[in-house]
């Protein structure tokens, strides 16, 4: 039985005060699936859960429509239990095949009051459960004269099957539920557009810091084979910091895109911070005498061995210290590491220096990833993995502006396992 075609309010006019009451929840329910939900996952259990409910079913069942293959497959169904089956995409209907198949070619409802007597009926979903469909409404959903999909519900509950009134509230239900899934579906869409943009930026940056990190190394490279083939001295000097630079610099980029790819526990040991933020320092010696940074580092409030992951405590330090040398006047700059214990079992550490400073207007974005002012001479992933490594010791990380006048970043890191 096909839906009948009389005047769509004629219906409404003849319905007994419960079943009005009925058209209005369903219409209250469809409506808060409409403006509440844009999951599409969170969406279509919903939409199966209130279906059951507004059509006074025992299990319901969604297809929806491949217009590539224009074929529908089973999405999501719900049995009386309540409990999700697993359904999902292995059977596939055509248009026109099955009850489904007819309710999507006909674009209307059917009507199915016993299923044994109707030969598209498909015994499938039962064949996998204890379930016994007896009779089930398959509701075509079409959103701006698009097939999105079919609704079946099934087995009307207390014995009796589906009646007109739970065809037409069941239609109205249904448009409401198919504009409400095509657009959680567009929202889909342009999210994943968005991110392939953003990750194609990425991809763009990342290769263009690496491609001038290799032509450092390879203009140091020739001047090696200049300076040995000609055996001077002189350009193996010049060329020689310049090559290690580059080495250290394509390292960092990858412990920094290792440290940022992929959340990680933090291996607490009790840690030797001081020489932490001495290794660190070391690695720079080079960078700071060329650049006469006044270097300055105070431990001596530091009165614990705290419980750190050091070599991502190492890689902070690092990340801090690169940032405020690349800050710092070419002449006169000054930086200031200091490392101290605090109540309640906390470490603080500080990285302040003489530059420019960080604009308010940019003191948050400067954590986030691939966010950097160097151009092509950073990466902007150095921040965002200080931070990610600050909060996955259940830290946090703060930029302020330092007596000196430049950067202040304060990193509170909290270290319950602390030996003295
Ligand atoms: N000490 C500082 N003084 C002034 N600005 C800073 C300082 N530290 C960071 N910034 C700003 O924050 C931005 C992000 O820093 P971040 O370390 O994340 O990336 P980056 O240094 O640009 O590149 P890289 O990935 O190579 O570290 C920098 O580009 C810079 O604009
Ligand atoms: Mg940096």
């Amino acid at each position: 039985m096909t839906s009948p075609t009389h005047d769509k309010a004629s219906w409404l006019a003849d319905a007994a005060p419960d079943e009005l009451r009925r058209i209005v929840v369903a219409l209250y329910r469809a409506h808060r699936l409409v403006s509440a939900i844009t999951d599409l996952d969170v969406l279509l259990e919903r939409i199966l859960e209130e279906s059951k409910q507004v059509a006074q079913a025992e299990a319901c069942s969604l297809l929806l429509y491949d217009p590539d293959s224009e074929e529908l497959y089973f999405q999501v169904a719900l049995g009386e239990s309540g409990d999700l089956q697993t359904l999902k995409r292995e059977i596939r209907l055509k248009v026109g095949q099955g009850i489904a198949g007819a309710a999507a070619a006909a674009r209307e409802c059917v009507n199915v009051i016993d299923v044994g007597q109707d030969s598209r009926f498909y015994d499938f979903a039962d064949q996998r459960s204890n379930f016994r469909t007896r009779n089930l409404l398959a509701v075509p959903l079409i959103d701006r004269d698009e097939l999105v999909g079919v609704l079946e519900v099934v087995n009307k509950v207390g014995g009796a099957h589906f009646t007109g009134v739970d065809l037409h509230v069941m239609e109205m239900f249904s448009a409401l539920t198919a504009s409400a899934l095509a657009n959680a579906r567009l929202i889909e869409k342009n999210l994943r557009a968005e991110r392939l943009a953003a990750l194609g930026q990425a991809v763009a940056g990342m290769s263009h810091h690496t491609k001038n990190i290799l032509a450092g190394m390879t203009g140091s490279v020739d001047l090696i084979d200049q300076g040995l083939s000609q055996g001077n001295q002189e350009f193996l000097h010049q060329s020689w910091p310049v090559f290690k630079r580059c080495t250290e610099r394509i390292s960092n980029f990858v412990e920094d895109m290792l440290a940022y790819s992929k959340p990680r526990v933090p291996m607490r040991r009790p840690c030797d911070l001081n020489s932490v933020i001495q290794d660190a320092c070391e690695t720079f010696q080079g960078l700071l005498v060329v650049k006469k940074v006044g270097l300055t580092v105070d431990t001596s409030r530091l009165n614990r061995r705290p419980s750190l992951d050091e070599r991502a405590i190492y890689r902070c330090v690092l990340n801090l210290l690169t940032n405020a040398a690349d800050a710092v006047p070419r002449e006169g700059g000054r930086i200031r590491i200091s490392a101290y214990s605090a109540s309640g079992n906390v470490v603080w550490l500080e990285v302040a220096d003489n530059g420019s400073g960080v604009p308010e207007a940019i003191r948050e974005s400067v954590f986030d990833p691939f966010f950097s002012t160097k151009g092509s001479d950073g990466t902007g992933l150095g921040l965002a993995v200080t931070r990610k490594i600050a909060e996955e010791h259940g830290g946090s990380i703060v930029v302020e502006t330092a007596p000196e006048g430049g950067a202040l970043f304060r990193m509170c890191l909290p270290c319950e396992h602390t030996t003295e």
